[in-house]
Order: C-alpha cells, then sequence, then structure tokens
C-alpha cells in the first residue's frame, strides 16, 4: 500500500500549456508557456545500489532496470520515459546509484505535455540519487534529449522549458535559436493590481475532448520534415547552399525570402512556413501585450495562433476544432487554443473567472450536441499557472538512503 511518508524525496514536475507560439520550437522559432497546478508526483527513496523499482498510480505494472548500464531497445511501456531519462543522462554522467519510486500523474487528460512532466521528474530524481547538480536549463536540455532520442518524437524545447522554468503567475518567452528565456510578470515589472474580488485576471480552462492519441504516431514528425522542406525549397530557388536536413530550420531564413518564393512552393510546404513566420510576429505582439497588461489582445492572438494552426499548419480533429469554435466568442473567454501539437485531447482557455460556469456550461453543451459519444469522458478543468518542477519539502522522514536487500 502506497504511503507518502515511506518515501525520503517528493518531486512535484508541472504539466504546460502554450498559450502562443505553437510548433515553432523545433524551427528554433519563439514560444511561450506556463507551467500548470496540475502535474505529475514522484515520490522515491535513493538506493545504495544501482537499481532503479519503479510504479505508477496510473499505470499497470512495475518498472526495474539498472541505472549503470545502456539502456535496452524500448518497451513500448510507461516504463520507457525513465530508461529515457537514463540514456540522456548516461551520456553525460556516471551513475551509481538507483532509486526506488511511486509516480502519479494528476489529469487524465494528453495535450498537457505529461511525457515532458514525467521525464523531468526522472532526471531529478536520478541526479539526485547520484549527486549531480543541473542548472534548471541543463534539465531542459537532458529531458529533451531523452525524448528525441530515446522516445522518438523530433520535438523543440518547448514542453522541457515551460516544465523546468516557469514562475508561478508569470509567462515564460523562449527563444529556442539563442535558447535565451524571460519570465515576465503581467503588466511587465509593475504588477497590475488584482481584481477587488481578490481572484486573478485570469483563469485557464482545459477542455478536454476526451481522444487520446501518443504524439509518436501522429503527424507531428511529419509536420517537423514539411517544415524543413519548405527552408530547403526556399535555399534550392536561391540557389544559396544547403545544410544537412537535420540542421536546416526556418529560423535561419529571413521572412523576405519567404515572400519571394512562396509562389513557387507546393503549397503545402508554403502553409507550414506561413504558419512559422505568422506565429513568430504573433508571439512577438503578443509578449509585448502581456508586458503592458493588454489580456484581450494576449487573447486574440492566442485564437489567431489556432486559427493559423488549423489552416496552415493543418493540425486539430475534428473533435479540437469544435471545442475551438465553441469558446471562440463567448464572454468572458480571452482566447485560446489547442493545447500543444493539436493532435491530442485538449483544447485551453483564458478565462475571466468572473465567467467560469457560464463558459464551461456552453462549451460543455456545443460540443456535447455534436459529439454526443463523449459525453462520460468530455470534462473541463481549471488550472492555474504555477512553479516550474521542484521538489516539495513535506517528506523529511529521514535522509533517504535505503538498505538494497540481499
Ligand atoms: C508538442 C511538442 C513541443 C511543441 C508542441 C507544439 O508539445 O512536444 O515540442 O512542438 O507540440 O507547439
Amino acid at each position: 500500500m502506497f504511503k507518502m511518508k515511506d518515501y525520503a524525496y517528493h518531486i512535484f514536475s508541472p504539466y504546460r500549456v502554450c498559450p502562443l507560439g505553437a510548433h515553432v520550437d523545433h524551427q528554433h522559432g519563439l514560444v511561450t508557456g506556463f507551467a500548470i497546478n496540475k502535474g505529475v508526483d514522484l515520490w522515491f527513496n535513493i538506493r545504495e545500489d544501482s537499481i532503479v523499482k519503479l510504479s505508477s498510480r496510473t499505470f499497470e505494472g512495475d518498472v526495474e532496470f539498472d541505472i549503470n548500464r545502456p539502456s535496452q531497445v524500448k518497451e513500448k511501456h510507461w516504463g520507457d520515459y525513465a530508461r529515457g531519462a537514463k540514456y540522456a543522462l548516461r551520456k553525460r554522467f556516471e551513475l551509481t546509484h538507483g532509486i526506488e519510486g511511486v509516480i502519479q500523474g494528476s489529469l487524465p487528460v494528453g495535450g498537457l505535455s505529461s511525457s515532458a512532466a514525467v521525464l523531468i521528474a526522472y532526471v531529478m530524481a536520478f541526479a539526485k540519487a547520484n549527486g549531480i547538480k543541473l542548472q534548471p536549463f541543463e534539465i531542459v536540455q537532458i529531458a529533451s534529449e531523452a525524448e528525441r532520442e530515446y522516445i522518438g518524437l523530433n520535438n523543440g524545447l518547448l514542453d522541457q522549458a515551460c516544465i523546468a522554468l516557469s514562475k508561478k503567475d508569470q509567462l515564460l518567452f523562449l527563444d529556442c535559436d539563442t535558447n535565451e528565456y524571460r519570465v515576465i510578470p503581467f503588466g511587465g515589472q509593475n504588477h497590475l493590481p488584482l481584481r477587488e474580488t481578490g481572484e486573478g485576471l485570469f483563469e485557464i480552462a482545459i477542455f478536454f475532448s476526451g481522444l487520446t492519441r501518443s504524439l509518436v504516431n501522429s503527424d507531428y514528425n511529419l509536420r517537423v520534415y514539411e517544415c524543413k522542406t519548405a527552408a530547403w525549397n526556399m535555399l534550392a530557388y536561391l540557389d544559396a547552399p544547403l545544410k544537412p536536413f537535420d540542421k536546416t530550420f526556418l529560423r535561419d531564413i529571413p521572412k523576405e525570402t519567404f515572400e519571394k518564393t512562396r509562389d513557387m512552393m507546393p503549397a503545402r510546404f508554403a502553409r507550414r512556413a506561413e504558419h512559422y513566420y505568422s506565429e513568430y510576429r504573433r508571439v512577438r505582439q503578443g509578449v509585448t501585450a502581456w508586458e503592458t497588461g493588454n489580456l484581450p489582445l494576449f487573447g486574440k492572438l492566442s485564437f489567431d495562433s489556432c486559427e493559423s494552426s488549423m489552416n496552415n499548419y493543418e493540425c486539430g480533429s475534428p473533435e479540437l476544432i469544435a471545442i475551438y469554435k465553441a469558446m471562440r466568442g463567448l464572454e468572458g473567454v480571452y482566447g485560446g487554443r489547442f493545447s500543444g501539437a493539436g493532435f491530442k485531447g485538449a483544447v485551453i482557455a483564458l478565462v475571466d473567472p468572473r465567467y467560469k460556469e457560464s463558459v464551461e456550461k456552453a462549451v460543455t453543451e456545443r460540443y456535447l450536441a455534436e459529439f454526443p459519444e463523449y459525453e462520460t469522458t468530455f470534462k473541463t478543468f481549471w488550472v492555474k499557472p504555477d512553479d516550474g518542477a521542484r521538489f516539495i519539502n513535506d517528506l523529511k522522514i529521514y535522509s533517504g538512503r535505503i538498505q538494497c536487500k540481499p
């Protein structure tokens, strides 16, 4: 039976939402995001030996492996994320101590980057067990490498950065080319006063469609290649030197080049590039809107970002599109978009807290009128921007090393 007090360490690794700057991190674009107050909990003890033993309160089966040996092939099991974290850490450090732990997720929802959240929790736990001190951005890079090289998703740094670097009630702004980032209070340095009611200016609604999918099996990787193909097309038309495909990013090609060549390339590739360049502009405007306390403009840009995801990037299932249409235009909804890649199940909205009830009711009614088959699985969750992944100091029962069994 699971008892928290049996564990010396507790890591909380939040999920993330991205209001602006979607599908551009892998092209070294500009992104924004929040960590939220729901996520993954990992309770663990450090072992004397190098064995990792894990169980999950969310998924079936136990996981056991040696942290000191190279990772075996993937098993298509939740334990792959722990093996992925080991894989990426082992490239840099010697790992001699395993852990014994229990993991649990707090929302049954796709699209909030639970995979990056668990990877970050494992990276932090394995580092702690082996006395490795990691800088926050190192955690981002190691977890990202685990996801790209071990799990096999060609994604960028958005998820890991939001999860590891966020600060409560602030917006994370990351340049995925230079890796420079800022966490920005609403209204810039001069915090705007909260409402007299004491409530925040917005809460985040997560509308879960009821649909679950894995990104590795979606068109996610295909879209990344389409962006790179657009970049190659542009360079080829200009007779400019090409770089290897994996080192080709839209960020390295000026917008003027796109303007000159867009009509020459197949329309599908031009649409992917249009998404990239327009999202770059929206993020810049959005960050200024946030810094100057203009939530309506920030929200409108998030809506526009979703439109571009649908029309230019061509992602989003009929279910997600129905939720987006149901919420757009409702009183009290500042803005919102598909959460994450839009191949999975959730749509987020920034909502004036005074309208929470009416917004939830209207979206539920409209969505279920179109998709009654999700009557029992469609759900709305309300969350807030929160701090990034961290150790929780509620469990210092004893010093944390357990004896390995003979
Ligand atoms: C997923 C990926 C991220 C990012 C988003 C879309 O969450 O893991 O790297 O590309 O989709 O913005």
